[in-house]
């Protein structure tokens, strides 16, 4: 019984030894004569205290504290690091309020990080007014990372879009904040490419551009509990752009919210591409005076002066169910599709979408689909076939 009760203890203060463990070394950039008075580039310091921290192998944390504002300009921080860093933001980032540079770039970069996580109440701005004719600077980059955590910060008026995610696996980005006018040129939320396994949750977009935006070679995406607006919806592509070959697989957006945005969920491609994105569950959204609540688009073109194209991403398996609310525009089921590669399994369930202006009625735009349609779907929508 004794040992039985020695033994507990002994594994109860492992368990807290280990969880101090993880807790690890803590670096301050102050230890490393940040400035921290949002006038001063504090690049430097934040370059030193990274390479501390990366160096560590105590799971440790770089501080950025809070009640403070740095000043970076361009910088990035590169792994592999010795162990799985966190750093935590809660002071402000701010970026400098003059165009520094003429070619796209980020302003702070993570790169080759694995485990990383980013958590914090800070904020980052990236002054982005002055940026937004010449658009080319995005914020807050991730490219070649596994298993990364983004929690609590806030993102502002970035130059371009504003997380960025390219080739990384397994990463949650957990109530992040992302604000910019509802007018400002490609501040996208978050956009990835060539990434899998991204769980994005209890997010605030308020954006210019799309609230997420799934660009090809990226699977297993799920957004949930998110609300977004202004901003052009969550979309996927465009893909299949200068006759590439696209692949994206298996997307879910559950339990999210629109107002007043451009699209709800959306998937867009050029004509002339080719590949395919298949898998997708839209599922229980609300939908407030949005433009287009459901969209698919296989003629995607900007410009305006496409050719017809028979070669088109192929787009399969999307199912809509459970949306509700207005559409300011009476056209709110759009789903146009290419004549030679029409759109299949499209299963369409539940659907309420009304005009926020009383006197129109909405009404479903559909061309080259195959789907099936259950419960109440309003606007009436006819599909070629199953
Ligand atoms: C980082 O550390 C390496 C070697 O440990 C050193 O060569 C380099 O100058 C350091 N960089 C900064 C910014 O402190
Ligand atoms: C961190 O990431 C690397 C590479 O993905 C992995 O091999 C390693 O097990 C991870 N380390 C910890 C402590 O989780
Ligand atoms: C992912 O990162 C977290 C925290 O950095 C770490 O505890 C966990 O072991 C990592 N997972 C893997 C599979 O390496
Ligand atoms: C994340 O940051 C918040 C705000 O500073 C802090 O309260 C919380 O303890 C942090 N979470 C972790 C797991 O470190
Ligand atoms: C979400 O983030 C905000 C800002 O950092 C923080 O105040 C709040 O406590 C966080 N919510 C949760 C549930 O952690
Ligand atoms: C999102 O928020 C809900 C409600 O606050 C919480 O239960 C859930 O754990 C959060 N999701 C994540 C991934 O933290
Ligand atoms: C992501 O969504 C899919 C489809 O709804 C679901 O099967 C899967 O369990 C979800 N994954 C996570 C980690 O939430
Ligand atoms: C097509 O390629 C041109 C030249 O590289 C580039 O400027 C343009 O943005 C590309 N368009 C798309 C849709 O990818
Ligand atoms: C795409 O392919 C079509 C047909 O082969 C060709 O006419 C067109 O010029 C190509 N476009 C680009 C941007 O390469
Ligand atoms: C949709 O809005 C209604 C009423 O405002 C609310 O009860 C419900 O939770 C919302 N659903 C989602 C998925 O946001
Ligand atoms: C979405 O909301 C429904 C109903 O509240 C709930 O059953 C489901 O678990 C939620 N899904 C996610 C992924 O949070
Ligand atoms: C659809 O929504 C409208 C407006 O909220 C409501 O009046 C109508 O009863 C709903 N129809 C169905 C079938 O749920």
């Amino acid at each position: 019984m004794r040992i039985f009760f020695v033994l507990l203890l002994l594994l109860v203060f492992s368990a807290v030894q280990s969880a101090a463990g993880r807790q690890g070394k803590r670096y301050s950039v102050m230890d490393f004569h940040a400035a921290g008075d949002g006038s001063t580039d504090d690049a430097k310091a934040f370059a030193a205290t990274w390479n501390a921290t990366c160096g560590d192998s105590s799971s440790p944390t770089m501080v950025i504290p809070g009640g403070r504002t740095f000043l970076l300009s361009q910088i990035r921080l590169s792994g592999p690091c010795k162990s799985p860093v966190t750093v935590q933001l809660d002071g402000n980032i701010v970026a400098p309020n003059v165009i520094w540079t003429t070619t796209a770039a980020n302003l702070l970069t993570f790169y080759r990080v694995n485990n990383l996580t980013v958590n914090g109440s800070g904020q980052m701005d990236g002054n982005g007014a002055i940026w937004w004719t010449c658009f080319n600077k995005k914020l807050l980059a991730f490219a070649s990372c596994n298993n990364l955590s983004v929690k609590n910060i806030h993102l502002k008026d970035s130059p371009d879009k504003h997380m960025t995610l390219f080739r990384c696996s397994q990463v949650q980005v957990n109530n992040v904040s992302v604000r910019a006018p509802g007018k400002s040129p490609n501040t996208d939320g978050i956009t990835m490419a060539f990434s899998d396994h991204v769980y994005i949750s209890n997010c605030s977009f308020k954006t210019g551009d799309d609230c997420v935006s799934i660009l090809s070679g990226t699977s297993d995406v799920n957004i949930t509990n998110s609300a977004c607006g202004p901003g052009h919806g969550i979309s996927v592509g465009s893909l299949g752009g200068n006759n590439t070959t696209a692949l994206v697989e298996r997307i879910t957006v559950s339990n999210c919210s629109f107002s007043k945005t451009m699209t709800g969920v959306r998937i867009k491609s050029w004509q002339g591409g080719s590949g395919k994105a298949n898998g997708f569950l839209f599922e229980n959204l609300n939908m407030t005076d949005v433009q287009y609540p459901i969209d698919i688009d296989q003629f995607y073109c900007p410009p305006g002066n496409c050719p017809p194209q028979d070669s088109a991403v192929a787009i399969s398996d999307a199912r809509f169910i459970n949306i509700h609310g207005t559409s300011s525009n009476p056209k709110a089921i759009r789903i146009l599709c290419s004549q030679s590669v029409q759109c299949r399994g499209i299963y369409l369930d539940n659907i309420n979408l009304s005009c926020s202006r009383h006197t129109a009625r909405t009404r479903a735009t559909i061309s080259n689909a195959y789907g099936t349609i259950a419960g109440t779907v309003k606007p009436h929508v006819q599909f070629l076939g199953a």
